[in-house]
């Protein structure tokens, strides 16, 4: 992972936010190379689910055809968007601070072992990623007993690591960046959405929050799609945008962000269907993955557990990728899928549902009145063939661009051994990202700076760039220029040498193969077109 995190940093593709000020934990700016990486995630997740989708036919394994659209909502919505959404009351997770160090941590996040020394056992906690995570613990524990590094064998390290939240209590527990043991509170919540306030005056009415999923852009627009768009149950919409939650301990570089992009679809459909619309997302959603060159043995499909679902829900599956910050063998969620029932369109008509009641009735408050006001707004779906009215069932596919962009990145990052210009085998950094992901689609080097060679390349580039985004490259030896188009993930090379300026050929090399072909300079937009696109 530290050797990913470098190449990001160093060729332009991620930066912490702010960070000649220190940076701020949980924000990441994407640098001149994964500006581009990131928007082509999201302009395939656009093409291949939105607007590329033909609702005239029936894809394989769909139970029909069905349409598509797409919305762009805002950030702040009105705040009963977020009490009927059961953001406002159920959106936390447990969080507990540290007296000593004035730090806070997520309960269930905080890991440790027990640490023995003589007849006395500790609970020694930490943050150290899963490889520094036995080290890390020894050496505070080491500490604590105030030991030297000569008598490392005088404590024992316990086998298995658990997180905090799995202990009767924490006044044995030496927090993450304390000296003393016991000073972790007690747990409380904490909500994750981000408040903020409207307007001039800043009174309690005038709380809001910024989303912190964009999905329910989509449910509060559902009556405003239909009557606009003509479009049928079963239909998707789908959105792309920013979400914000204010992660107690925001880690493992993108992965866990406060500020964060997702992919959301929200596909409405006949409640009896469900299951099978439900089967189908899920393993289109997997195959997009593999189609943009992710290898199946990263990849998992996790459905959960019948007690993890709500019992309105027939299913929800997690895509999660093996991403190298994690012990081998583990997975982090990449995408979910839920089959969310009627629930949130029902909320938003009603007024807050109680998930634990069945079938399901608004939640009351002390007075015996909807705790939350629905919009009163009528969310049925009339099918005009039958003339039966319904509320539509919800799959929802919700996957995040971040940590897509992350985990393509973790599978792109290879070393391989390669001849250098003397034939003498040298380690060479690889990002095989697919080529419709990549950044840059080609570069353009004239093999030398002279003998007609730049002329012929730099109209090349110029035709080039009203195609693709390419890189133009004269510095230095050629096998050099390869390398950095290497690292940048750039799938293809074309080189301008001294047989072009006779036959007007090119050389195109292929990142992965290394194969070298040469094609006429009038066909190499057509040559890149078909290999870009498959
Ligand atoms: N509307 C459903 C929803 O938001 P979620 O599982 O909370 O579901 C969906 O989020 C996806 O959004 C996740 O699978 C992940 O890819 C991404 N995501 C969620 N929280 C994130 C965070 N703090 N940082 C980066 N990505 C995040």
């Amino acid at each position: 992972m530290d050797k990913i995190v470098s190449l990001c940093k160093r060729r332009g593709f991620l930066f912490q936010s702010s960070e000649i000020y220190g940076g701020v934990q949980g924000f990441w700016d994407y640098g001149p190379l994964g500006v581009d990486l990131k928007r082509n995630l999201k302009e395939a997740w656009w093409q291949d689910m939105i607007c590329g989708h033909n609702e005239l036919k029936q894809p394989a394994g769909a139970p029909s055809t069905y349409e598509m659209v797409g919305l762009d909502c805002t950030i702040i919505m009105h705040p009963q968007v977020w009490k009927n959404s059961g953001h406002y009351d159920l959106f936390h997770d447990h969080m507990v601070d540290c007296r000593e160090s004035k730090k806070r941590y997520r309960f269930d996040q905080v890991r440790g072992r027990e640490v023995t020394y003589q007849d006395r056992t500790i609970f020694v906690s930490t943050l150290a990623e899963a490889e520094q995570e036995e080290d890390d613990i020894r050496r505070r524990g080491m500490k604590f007993f105030k030991l030297r590094n000569k008598d490392a064998d005088k404590i024992t390290v316990g086998g298995e690591s658990i997180t905090i939240d799995k202990l009767d209590n924490t006044d044995n527990v030496l927090g993450p960046d304390a000296k003393t043991l016991g000073t972790l509170t007690e747990p409380r919540e904490f909500n994750l959405m981000f408040k903020t306030t409207l307007g001039a005056l800043g009174g309690e009415d005038d709380v809001t929050f910024l989303r912190p999923e964009t999905a329910q852009g989509i449910f509060v627009n559902f009556k405003n799609v239909l009557d606009s768009s003509r479009v049928k149950v079963p239909f998707g919409i789908g959105q792309v945008g920013k979400s914000f939650r204010n992660e107690i301990t925001p880690r493992n570089f993108t992965f866990r962000s406060r500020e964060f992009e997702q992919m959301e679809i929200e596909f409405f459909c006949q409640p009896d269907q469900s299951q099978d619309w439900y089967r189908y997302w899920r393993d289109r959603r997997m195959n997009w993955y593999l189609s943009l060159g992710m290898g199946s043995e990263s990849l998992i499909m996790r459905e959960h557990d019948p007690e993890e679902l709500a019992h309105y829900s027939v299913g929800t599956a997690d895509i999660e990728y093996a991403f190298p910050f994690l012990p081998p063998g583990e997975f982090g969620e990449l995408e979910g899928i839920a089959h969310r029932g009627d629930f949130d369109l029902r909320s938003h008509m009603e007024g807050k549902l109680d998930p634990a009641t069945n079938p399901m009735t608004v939640e009351l408050n002390e007075h015996g009145k909807p705790k939350y006001r629905g919009s009163g707004k009528d969310l049925t779906y009339r099918d005009e063939a039958t003339n039966q009215k319904f509320i539509p069932h919800v799959i929802e596919p919700s996957a995040g661009a971040d940590r897509g962009v992350l985990a393509f990145l973790c599978e792109a990052y290879t070393e391989d051994q390669q001849p250098d210009e003397k034939g003498n085998l040298q380690t060479r950094t690889v990002m095989k990202l697919h080529p419709r992901l990549a950044p840059v689609k080609a570069a353009v080097f004239p093999l030398v700076k002279k003998d007609g060679m730049p002329e012929i390349a730099q109209d090349l580039y110029g035709e080039l760039k009203k195609h693709f985004n390419v890189f133009y490259d004269d510095k230095g030896a050629v096998g050099r220029r390869y390398r950095r188009q290497d690292e940048a993930g750039t799938p293809y090379c074309i080189t301008i040498d001294g047989d072009t300026v006779s036959d007007q050929t090119v050389t195109i090399r292929d990142r992965d193969s290394l194969e070298q072909i040469r094609v006429k300079l009038d066909d190499v937009v057509d040559t890149l077109t078909k290999k870009i696109d498959g």
